[in-house]
């Protein structure tokens, strides 16, 4: 890994399930930065589920949203930042998160995730056509079509780590540890 500057924001990406909304406090906690969850930020601006925006206005109004949302954090120091999993899946604004802090990729693969999504219901992404919640083969194959999909945005990362069996605490480690040469 090289960043040439030390830099105060951690952005972490990776696809739904990967545990970014879990490993981000206790990461924050760990290092003494503060902690943003994107999605729950949506959420508290509009007053609305991240299920419902979908279902009323679309996934090109919530991106937008996602978008207008990211570029207010973006001043932000010393802070963690947890991603949705489809926000570094655009050229643009993978670009701009790189320029303003140090992107992590959990990483994660199709049957992890999949174990992991199989019992929730609050991926509007992880639907069917008409809006119902998928299941078995139909899930697994959802996920590995757009994990596929999104791969290349995030191994763009500037530090990429593996979440599969890896218990938290390790993971947490392991992570700061790695950010110990980047961040103040
Ligand atoms: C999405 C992931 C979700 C949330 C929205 C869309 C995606 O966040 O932003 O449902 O496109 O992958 P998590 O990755 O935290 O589940």
């Amino acid at each position: 890994m090289k960043l040439n500057t030390k830099q105060s924001i951690i952005f972490l990406t990776g696809f739904m399930g990967s545990g970014k909304s879990t490993v981000g406090p206790i990461l924050a906690n760990t290092i003494g930065f503060r902690f943003i969850d994107l999605d729950s930020l949506i959420e508290q601006n509009q007053g609305m589920r991240i299920n419902d925006i979908f279902a009323q206005h679309g996934e090109s109004k919530f991106r937008e949203l996602e978008r207008a949302t990211l570029r207010d954090v973006l001043q932000q120091h010393s802070t963690i930042i947890s991603l949705g999993g489809g926000t570094v899946t655009n050229e643009e604004t993978l670009g701009l998160v790189k320029q303003h802090g140090v992107l992590v990729y959990l990483k994660s693969d199709v049957e992890h995730i999949f174990q992991r999504l199989r019992t929730k219901s609050d991926r509007p992404m992880l639907r069917d056509a008409n809006g119902n919640l998928l299941d078995g083969e139909g899930l697994r194959a959802k996920i590995e079509t757009l994990l596929t999909a999104r791969e290349r945005f995030y191994l763009q990362a500037d530090i990429i780590i593996t979440t599969d069996d890896k218990k938290i605490g390790y993971t947490i480690d392991e992570l700061a540890k790695k950010l110990s040469h980047v961040i103040d």
